[in-house]
This record gives C-alpha cells, structure tokens and sequence, in this order.
C-alpha cells in the first residue's frame, strides 16, 4: 500500500479534532483502496491505450491479484511474456488533487508555531504526492532504476512495458518472488542476512551514490528470492536530490565514522536539522548518533534488531532532548519513512550482517545522480 492511504490513516486518525471537511476528504483516502469491477478496469485501460482490450493483451485476469494504493494490479499476457498491470482507480488522480490543498493547509497549521518548516513540508508531501498519481512519472523512475540495477546479480527490477503504459495504466514484467510475510516465514537466517544486506546496500547506494531514494519502503514494495535476491516495486514516491545536500549529508556521517565531535556540530548545522542554536543540546545529539551509527561504527557484524530499532526510535522521539529545538529540512520529509521502514524490515528479518562496509563506500564514494533535479 502507498503513500496515500496510509497519510490518510495517519492523519484520519486524529479523528475529531479535525473540521468536518478535513474529516470527508481523508475519510475518501481511507477508503479508496476498495476494488473496482472489470467492466470499469477494461474502460480505463481502452480508454488510455486507446484499443479494446482483447487486441491490447493476449490474456487478461478479470480478479486483481493485488490490491495498489490507489488502484488494482492485474496479470496479463502479452507476446507470450507475463505482464503486471497497475490500474488506477478512475477520478482518484483529480479527486487527491482537491484533498490536497485541504490536507497541506491542515499540516501548515498543525505545524505552525514548531520549529518545523510547515509550508515547505506541506509543499513536499504535494508533490510527493502529485507525483505518485502519475504512473507514466512511475515508469520513467522505474526505468532509471532498473537501469542502475542491471546486471547486478542480486537487485532485480521488472522492466516497463512503455507501449502498454499511461497516465493510470503501468504495465511491467510479471516478477514471481515471495511476499515479505512468505520470505520472513520460511528462509533460513542466512538466506534472511542476505536480503536484508541487499535492500540495505540498494537504498544507501540510492542515497549516497544516485541522489534519491524510495519514500515508500513498505514490506508489499519488495518480492524476495531463495537465494537472497530482491526484486524492488514500486516506484511512485521516488525522492531526488540535488548533489549539495548529499555532500553536507556525508560530511555531517563522516564527522560520526572519523569521531570528529568538534566538526559534528558544524556539519548538524549545516545540514538543516538545528532549529535553535543556543538551545540545541550537542552532547545528546553526539550520543544519539552513537545509536545510531552504531552498525557502521563496529568491525564485528550487527544485528538489527527490534530491541536496537526501538532504543533509536525512544532516543529520537520520546527522549529526544533537542525535540524542540531541531527541525527538519522539507527534503527530508521522508527520511523518517526510511528509517522505519528499511529498520523496522530489517529488524523484522533480524538481519546479522557487516554493515560498516557498506555504509563507508556509500560514505565516502562520489555521487552520480540518477535524475536530474
Ligand atoms: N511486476 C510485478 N510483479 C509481481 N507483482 C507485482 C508487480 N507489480 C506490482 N505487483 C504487486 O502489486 C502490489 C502493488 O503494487 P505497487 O506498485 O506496490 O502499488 P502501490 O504503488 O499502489 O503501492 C505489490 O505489492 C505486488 O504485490
Ligand atoms: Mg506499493
């Protein structure tokens, strides 16, 4: 499930001390994940690929076998290769946009009076957004990424069916592989370290050496493969950035790995994550990257683990003493969504794997932008 539906579950959450019309818009995010007949699905795919059916596919699946955030996947068959095809559900593109305003104007005001930067954040999570609402922005990702990952022997990406894709209809190659709940019931935990260091390596090469990473990192954007290998879904929330703030994001993680305190706070700074200078508690901030950094600060492997994922998350939320006097760069809206979700799947696998290698070549090695931005 994307992006959408569960900011919708988020936000519709806080129930009623929201204004009605809040409450109406986000109740049809929550809702909109409900499936479509065929008859509907066939007029969508005939209208954009502008052919009937039959003559589109040489076999079509009537039932979704998976449910998208804002839309269904069918099976299809064509020139004898099997196909996925990602069907959005008709006016949801429009009826978002409409939300939109509503939802970015509720986080303006929500955040307003903390030291977090509330419009630009609410412009962020628009565009995000906006963009996932847009599957023919989907395929250009999709396509940039596979490209990075071809020929590599454990990162698989389903090529896109251009010919067969729009706006609301995105056709690739069908990928067999097991869910994360399948994978996690049955690999054993070497199999397990192993796909946990490649969706690891995958989305710190995506940060430090390609510029962007995935905002989505959700168990259901991953199919797993008895050797360890994973396939990567799912490419509507991709987040790109220019190289500059890479670069302040690497000097601020060599200042932890090198143990330089001294430059730490300079690079924090210059990172965007101080809100209030005289009042931000550096010592904690240096211990907290102590917990954090923890996998990439030892020469023995590190389990990840959901005690270690909850220590960090205590430390970062609740005992955070620089709660009030970090913020947050907009662009780093969804960093939080990889922290969680990357942690929390590898804390799921318990992977056991030697994590400072990895981390340091990311680190320390040259950016090559995968989109422009
Ligand atoms: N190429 C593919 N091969 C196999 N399964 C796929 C493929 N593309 C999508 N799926 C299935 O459909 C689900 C939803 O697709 P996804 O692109 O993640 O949609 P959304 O962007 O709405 O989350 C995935 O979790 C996966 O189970
Ligand atoms: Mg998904």
């Amino acid at each position: 499930m994307g992006l959408i539906i569960k900011f919708g579950q988020m936000a519709g959450s806080l129930g009623t001390q929201l204004p009605p019309e809040a409450r109406a818009a986000l109740s049809k995010l929550q809702t909109s994940s409900t499936s479509i007949p065929f008859e509907e699905v066939r007029h969508i795919i005939e209208q954009d690929l502008n052919a009937p059916i039959e003559s589109c596919f040489d076999e079509f699946e009537e039932v979704a076998f998976a449910a998208a955030s804002i839309g269904q996947v069918h099976k299809a068959m064509l020139n004898g290769v099997e196909v996925a095809v990602k069907v959005q559900y008709p006016g949801i593109a429009k009826l978002i946009s409409m939300d939109l305003s509503l939802v970015g104007n509720m986080m303006a005001t929500f955040l307003a009076g903390s030291s977090l930067p509330g419009k630009a954040m609410a412009q962020e999570l628009r565009d995000r957004i906006v963009e996932e609402c847009d599957y023919l922005n989907e395929a250009h990702n999709q396509q940039m990424v596979k490209s990075r990952c071809d020929g590599l022997p454990n990162e698989h990406v389903p090529g896109v069916v251009m010919s067969h894709t729009s706006s609301r209809v995105l056709t690739t190659e069908f990928v067999r592989g097991m869910s994360f709940e399948e994978f996690s019931k049955s690999a054993s935990q070497e199999v397990k370290d192993k796909a946990g260091l490649v969706v690891f390596s995958h989305a710190m090469q995506s940060i430090f050496d390609f510029c962007y990473f995935n905002g989505d990192p959700h168990p259901g954007n991953y199919l797993f493969h008895d050797d360890g290998s994973v396939t990567f879904l799912d490419f509507g929330c991709i987040k790109k950035f220019n190289v500059e703030f890479i670069r302040n994001w690497k000097e601020m993680a060599k200042t932890v790995l090198e143990n330089n305190k001294e430059e730490n706070i300079h690079a924090v700074n210059t990172m965007g994550l101080i809100g209030n200078f005289k009042k931000f508690d550096h010592d904690f901030q240096w211990d907290m990257f102590q917990h954090l950094y923890a996998p990439f600060l030892t020469d023995d492997k590190f389990v990840i683990n959901h005690g270690y994922n909850s220590e960090v998350s205590r430390l970062m939320l609740w005992e955070n003493k620089n709660r009030f006097s970090m913020t947050l760069p907009s662009d780093l809206l969804f960093a939080n969504r990889l922290q969680w979700g990357l942690y929390g799947l590898l804390g799921d696998l318990k992977a056991a794997n030697y994590y400072k290698p990895v981390f340091h070549n990311a680190v320390y090695g040259d950016e090559k932008p995968l989109f422009s931005t």
